[in-house]
């Protein structure tokens, strides 16, 4: 690519432990960090709030574009399921795609100041958004053990009303639905590290994913 940042592109499906990793790695590595579900969890919450048709592409590429990205980072209600599947339907629309695109290729080129380069986890980082990164992971696990994962997270929370068969319903709704778009679905891409948390620990994972990030800037 043109610029010189340091890129990492972390992709995978929710509760794979993709977010632990990128949190991690940005903190040890001093990068800066992007958390591009966020920017999707915005646009769906935001046009719930709205009440704005979840298949109205104009409208929702709209909210998109107006985005606050500062805003993002502080509310609380963007971290629920509510806002989770909200997101995963707006994500399947091309416009509110395109809208996005550049804002997340800007942060990973131009990371903010005092950052020599960026990580950044989502769903097509390592496939549409930079396909140069010096490093690709694609995290992933068993549907089963996520939903378990997400289950003992809600209950960490205290939202105990809720079963693992309907949290491994909805995990599986959202897979097929963030996999099967026409539009940048979730897949690794051909030169990414899969780590496969189902039986691995997130520490050894971690490991793998350090180990990458140096053999990639030795290369530099
Ligand atoms: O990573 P997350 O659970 O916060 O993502 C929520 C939804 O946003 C996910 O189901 C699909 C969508 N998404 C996407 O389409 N592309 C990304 N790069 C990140 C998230």
């Amino acid at each position: 690519g043109k610029s010189s940042a340091f890129v990492v592109a972390i992709d995978g499906p929710a509760a794979s432990g993709k977010g632990t990793i990128a949190k991690r790695l940005a903190t040890d590595q001093q990068l800066a960090h992007l958390d591009t579900g966020l920017l999707y969890r915005g646009v769906g919450w935001a046009a719930v709030s709205a009440n704005i048709d979840l298949s109205d592409e104009q409208a929702l590429a709209d909210l998109a574009a107006n985005l606050n990205l500062a805003e993002l980072e502080s509310n609380k209600q963007l971290r629920g399921d509510q806002a989770a599947v909200a997101a995963s339907k707006v994500s399947v629309l091309p416009a509110v795609r395109a809208a996005l695109l550049q804002a997340q290729r800007r942060f990973a080129n131009e990371p903010p100041a005092g950052f020599h380069g960026s990580v950044l986890d989502g769903r097509d980082v390592g496939t549409v958004i930079c396909p140069d990164a010096a490093v690709k992971l694609y995290v992933t696990a068993d549907v089963e053990v996520r939903a378990q994962r997400r289950l003992n997270e809600l209950h960490t929370r205290g939202a105990s009303d809720t079963t693992y068969e309907a949290v491994l319903a909805d995990m599986k709704a959202r897979d097929a639905r963030d996999m099967g778009r026409a539009t940048a679905p979730l897949k690794p891409a051909d030169d990414a590290l899969i780590l496969d948390t189902t039986l691995m620990s997130i520490e050894v994972a971690y490991e793998q994913a350090v180990a990458a990030v140096k053999a990639a800037k030795e290369k530099q």
